[in-house]
């Protein structure tokens, strides 16, 4: 397995990374988004849609769960799924749909549901490096990929 990571020391470094992913993506593609709040998941997902020609404002959807975006070649599906806790509610919000869609998902707080989602998906982990900032600065991300599957392999090669 070849995961790799990065470190961006700004927000734009981040989305500038989820652009370059983005170019990649395919329908069926599958990307789980860890870590703490504000690690950065909403905005690595910015750069995923730019990438993919989306020019909607990408938000985080905490509060719809799903957010549908028409890309230039296809849509791209973004849950946050912060709110759910019962893999039961997976079927009413349109999971597997997406899942099997015509486009790939970015699916944040996505990891309490790995078993649902299946062995086929990239995990990407977001995490704050706090004791690489300076007082009152906002700590650089690492961001690690981590593949699981010859398509997810294959997209974390491609970066
Ligand atoms: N290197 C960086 N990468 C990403 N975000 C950064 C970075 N440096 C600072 N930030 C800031 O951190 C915040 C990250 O917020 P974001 O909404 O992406 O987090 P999140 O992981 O989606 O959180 P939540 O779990 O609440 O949805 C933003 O305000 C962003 O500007
Ligand atoms: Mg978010």
């Amino acid at each position: 397995m070849s995961e790799k990571s990065f470190v961006t020391h700004a927000t734009e470094e981040t989305i500038a990374l989820g652009e370059r992913l983005g170019r990649l993506l395919q329908p069926g593609d599958v990307l789980v988004l860890t870590g703490d709040l504000g690690a950065g998941k909403t905005q690595l997902t910015k750069g995923i849609a730019a990438g993919m020609g989306i020019t909607d404002d990408v938000t985080s959807p905490t509060f719809n769960i799903l957010m549908v975006y028409e890309g230039e070649r296809m849509p791209l599906y973004h849950f946050d799924l912060y709110r759910l806790d019962d893999p039961d509610q997976l079927e009413d919000i349109g999971f597997y749909d997406a899942l099997e869609g015509d486009g790939p998902c970015a699916i944040e707080w996505g990891e309490q549901f790995s078993n649902e989602i299946g062995p086929e998906r990239l995990d990407v982990y977001l995490t704050r490096l706090d004791d690489r900032a300076a007082v009152g600065e906002e700590p650089p991300r690492e961001v690690r990929l981590v593949p699981h599957g010859a398509r997810a392999e294959e997209l974390v090669a491609g970066l």
